[in-house]
């Protein structure tokens, strides 16, 4: 089993292909083991930090839910009701919160306050979101597309699984799958306008780790090119949280044909492709940002169609309930 006990996970690289799959493999256990009434908890008497300076409900209900089951306790440090950042620096906060808690959760916009709070917290400091990558995404995505694919979670590194991401590709969702596709040897393709591609940094990054994995590595405009063969196809919000209303107009304009309709799923030319989402999504009028795109745009859908969502393609909510099982791996692994 994979013991990664007191490692940080501030980012994807911070791990092996052998220990990320561990960490997969692991989640599938917990996922089981819950399932059978049989889960074990491993993590009694633990305390863990959860802070959010942007909001969540996938994230910090898979870090309440998952520490519960294991028996330990969190303490939930909301976006607007601790003192980090705005009357405490994060390195004094990481020397605070360090001597109270045996682990800490960090959401927010920047990836170097997670990565200086794990250089002096003196416990274990986990990502759970920065503007950079979303990397405990990363597990619950790998483990979805194991659970959709023949070969399980041991047949993913053989090169055999293909993915594309459309979409906005320079934040933490387009950066996190281009550098995981990588890193575990996949068939992984950027498919957007060039402007909207990762840094030229996470691109070398990407394929400086595909000659030693296997992996291939594909940045493209062309959708057709990008999808075809694809597995699985995959795509995130055209603006994310902390980016103003004014960037809509550009966004739209910019990325509309590279929206996830059924054509898309067809040019794959895989029947049983499936679709991914990291959820929240935009793909009706039943939300404040629906409405006010609808009202400015006169668009009722986004990065995905409607259909697309609610199709038997879809396995977005496996994908959200991975989430959990598999926070609860890296819990476990860094802490038990
Ligand atoms: N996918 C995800 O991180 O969701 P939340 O923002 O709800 O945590
Ligand atoms: N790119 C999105 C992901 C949300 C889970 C954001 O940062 O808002």
């Amino acid at each position: 089993a994979v013991d990664l006990k007191g490692r940080h996970f501030v980012k994807e690289l911070d791990f092996t292909p052998e220990e990320f799959l561990g960490l997969v493999e692991l989640a599938a256990d917990l996922k089981a083991a819950k399932r059978a009434g049989a889960e074990e908890p491993r993590l009694r008497g633990r305390n863990i930090a959860l802070i959010f300076e942007k909001t969540s409900t996938r994230t910090r209900c898979s870090f309440e839910v998952a520490a519960a089951d294991q028996g330990a306790a969190t303490t939930y440090l909301d976006p607007a009701g601790s003192q980090i950042g705005h009357k405490e620096s994060v390195k004094d906060t990481a020397r605070v919160l360090g001597r109270m808690f045996d682990a800490i959760e960090y959401r927010g916009a920047s990836q170097t306050a997670v990565e200086e709070l794990a250089l002096h917290a003196g416990v274990p400091v986990y990502n759970g979101l920065t503007d950079d990558w979303h990397p405990t995404q990363m597990l619950a995505d790998v483990l979805t597309m194991a659970e959709h694919t023949g070969g399980g979670v041991a047949g993913l590194g053989s090169g055999g699984v293909a993915f594309a991401y459309l979409g906005d590709a320079r934040f933490n969702m387009g950066n996190s799958y281009l550098v995981t596709g990588a890193l575990l040897g996949l068939d992984v393709r950027i498919v957007a306008p060039r402007a909207y591609w990762p840094s030229e940094d996470v691109v070398a990054r990407a394929r400086k780790l595909a000659e030693t994995t296997g992996a291939t590595v594909l940045l493209t405009e062309d959708i057709a090119e990008g999808v075809l063969g694809c597995d699985f196809v995959v795509t995130d919000v055209w603006v994310s949280m902390g980016e103003p209303k004014e960037v809509w107009a550009e966004r739209i304009a910019a990325l509309a044909p590279y929206a996830v309709t059924m054509d898309v799923l067809r040019a794959t030319g895989k029947p049983d492709v499936k679709f991914l989402h990291c959820l929240p999504a935009y793909h009706d009028l039943g939300t404040e940002v629906g409405r006010l795109i609808h009202e400015q745009y006169g668009l009722s859908e986004l990065e995905v169609t409607d259909e697309v969502f609610e199709s038997a393609h879809s396995v977005v909510f496996d994908q959200a309930e991975n989430r959990m099982h598999t926070i609860k791996a890296v819990l476990v692994a860094t802490l038990a």
